[in-house]
């Protein structure tokens, strides 16, 4: 079976910096110690609103990242201007609203698909491959296939947040679903949102993942026992 990638998602580093509006902790530290540490990738999501990652982490961590960058936005023009600017090596289009308190659902490609094709071909002209982050549903993957993304990010909160086994168990098998429907079409694979150490191993399990995209569980744990350990700690569960 194929290595499965971890990207670290740091914004939550910088969500302790913004709250006290100080210089520290550096999400562009975190990212460096996370790469010693064995991620395969460093996430970060450059909200509208700025409420965690600044313009200026991005530019520093695509000075210093040394594996690869991947970058959350909102599928709009400023954003892929921004996109342009700090050549991140994936661009990953996210839904964005400005009270929610993280994102909420996945991205509609099936009611997008005009203006998401559009940013997608701006994209891949600025040589950023482009993953959609999507629920996993048959029709928003195909919707993916349709505006030509590299990658879908199937959202995995529904699962992370399932209150019985029954429903747990019938969210895994929509991921199942969805990630085998997207890799028929051509389309890699990555997961995300809500992972951490108690319910990542089903979805390790899913052999067409390729790659998850992981932040609040690793920061929380690194808070206690050091970035590094909650980064091994993790690599350790998504061994296959
Ligand atoms: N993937 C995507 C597309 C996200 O928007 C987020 C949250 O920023 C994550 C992964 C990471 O989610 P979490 O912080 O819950 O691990």
């Amino acid at each position: 079976m194929s290595h499965l990638r971890l990207g670290v998602n740091v914004d939550h580093v910088a969500t302790l910096r913004q709250a006290r509006r100080a210089a520290f902790p550096d999400p562009v530290l975190a990212a460096a110690l996370a790469e010693l540490a064995g991620a395969d990738q460093i996430t970060v999501h450059l909200r509208e609103d700025r409420r965690h990652i600044q313009d200026r982490d991005l530019q520093l961590l695509r000075q210093t990242v040394r594996t690869r960058l991947n970058l959350e936005m909102a599928a709009t023009s400023e954003m892929v201007q921004v996109a342009f600017t700090a050549k991140p090596d994936s661009a990953t289009l996210v839904p964005e609203r400005r009270q929610e308190l993280t994102t909420e659902g996945g991205l509609d490609a099936v009611n997008g698909k005009e203006t998401i094709k559009k940013i997608v071909r701006s994209l891949h002209e600025g040589e950023i491959e482009v993953s959609l982050f999507v629920d996993p549903d048959l029709e928003q993957i195909r919707a993916a296939h349709r505006v030509d993304a590299t990658q879908v990010e199937l959202h995995t909160g529904r699962y992370c947040d399932a209150h019985t086994p029954a429903e747990r168990d019938s969210e895994l098998r929509r991921l199942v679903d969805a990630a085998k429907a997207a890799q028929r079409l051509g389309l890699k694979v990555a997961a995300g949102h809500g992972l951490s150490y108690e319910n990542v191993q089903p979805v390790v399990s899913i052999e067409e993942i390729r790659e998850l995209n992981i932040g609040h569980a690793i920061v929380a744990r690194a808070v206690f026992v050091g970035l590094e350990r909650a980064v091994r700690d993790m690599i350790e569960l998504m061994r296959r």
